[in-house]
């Protein structure tokens, strides 16, 4: 069985608790909008797509289990608690972006003469479990699109991938982005390995990276953040396809702390570097990186490991859980389920999609 970050029926949704793993697979319920905001805030549930699936479904759910409205009232509640969702993490566009979509189109619903609070109701309902069956056929798509560029680019060779954070099944509806791609490789069977970082200082790359690949049986080494550059160096390493929480108009990307680094060194070692996003990750709205809100964290995730102090008392610290890698690092492309773009041609490209849908 498929790793899954969550469970949905109409009416349930429990996520997988990843404060726990990879010792304990613990399903909670989330019945409401609070109880998604708190999951995604305490990061129980992680990365962009997911973040914004949970939030949209935790909505859903309270409204199909909910008392009845009147239709103004219903559509104010669905209003606020969109508004209040995107206040959950501010990195990651997917859930500020899902809230602008859904509370565009309950306007339009709400609009419409003939509308009810059970139409429209049922509308949000089917929009939110819309998305959660797009994101996966989205990861697929990036998945076969991602193989496809990075084998025709290997002159024949089987393919070493280096990945940073987690970007699988666990950080979507399924399947997942960069491990998607990385699946779809695996899949051809031209995967030869995979380094995965630890991904200090949350260590989703040691906790959930590596847990999906032992679980995907993916021939699979985990490196110290530090140990990338010797990496790419000393493992003939391919590619380094990573994720991303933001992708603005000119390609600069926002993931999590640690990509940039990455990036550089993937340009010295001549490394293709690739982005896995889907659309749903684009921000057309803001033209360069360095508009993007970055989100800093409690400075205990440096200094404690499993609640006991390792660092000396007093030091200060910094801890930025995102950084943004400039569009020209990104060398090998960003893979959408629209195709693979390099980085300029992105915006041409979202906007072209835009259109024809
Ligand atoms: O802080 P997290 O664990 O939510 O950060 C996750 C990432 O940075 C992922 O790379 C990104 O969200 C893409 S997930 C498909």
């Amino acid at each position: 069985m498929a790793l899954e970050a969550l469970r949905y029926r109409r009416g349930s949704l429990q996520v997988l608790n990843q404060l726990l793993l990879p010792h304990t697979s613990v399903y909670e319920e989330v019945s409401t909008v609070q109880q998604g905001w708190e999951a995604i805030r305490s990061m129980k549930v992680r990365g962009a797509p997911a973040i914004a699936i949970v939030g949209c479904l935790s909505l859903a759910v309270e409204l199909h289990n909910g008392n009845k409205r009147t239709k103004e009232e219903l559509v104010a509640f669905i209003l606020d608690s969109l508004k209040y969702l995107v206040t959950s993490r501010p990195t990651a566009v997917n859930m500020a972006r899902a809230a602008t979509e859904l509370s565009a189109f309950v306007e339009l619903e709400a609009g419409k003469p003939d509308s009810t609070s059970e139409t429209i109701q049922d509308c949000v309902i089917q929009w939110a479990e819309d998305m959660l069956a797009k994101d996966i056929s989205d990861n697929r798509r990036i998945g076969d699109h991602g193989a496809q560029h990075i084998l025709q680019g290997s002159s024949g060779q089987n393919i070493v991938v280096l990945t940073h954070c987690n970007t699988g099944s666990l950080a979507t509806a399924g399947y997942g982005t960069a491990l998607g791609v990385v699946r779809s490789l695996h899949a051809t069977g031209r995967l030869a390995h995979v380094y995965c970082t630890e991904t200090r200082p949350y260590n989703q790359g040691a906790r959930l990276t590596a847990y999906e690949l032992v679980y995907e049986k993916i021939p699979s080494t985990l490196l110290a953040d530090s140990m990338a550059s010797l990496a790419m160096k000393e493992k003939t390493v391919s590619a380094v396809i990573v994720g991303a929480d933001r992708v603005v108009a000119n390609g600069d990307t926002a993931n999590k702390v640690g990509t940039y680094q990455l990036a550089i060194a993937a340009k010295y070692h001549g490394v293709p570097f690739y982005v896995a996003a889907p659309s749903t990750s684009c921000d057309l709205s803001l033209e360069e990186g360095r508009q993007i809100v970055i989100e800093e964290r409690p400075g205990k995730e440096l200094t404690d490991v499993n609640g006991i102090r390792i660092a000396a008392p007093g030091i200060g610290v910094w801890n930025p859980a995102f950084d943004v890698t400039p569009a020209d690092l990104i060398t090998g492309g960003i893979i959408t389920e629209l195709g693979v773009f390099p980085p300029q041609e992105l915006r041409v490209a979202l906007s072209k999609s835009v259109k024809v849908n």
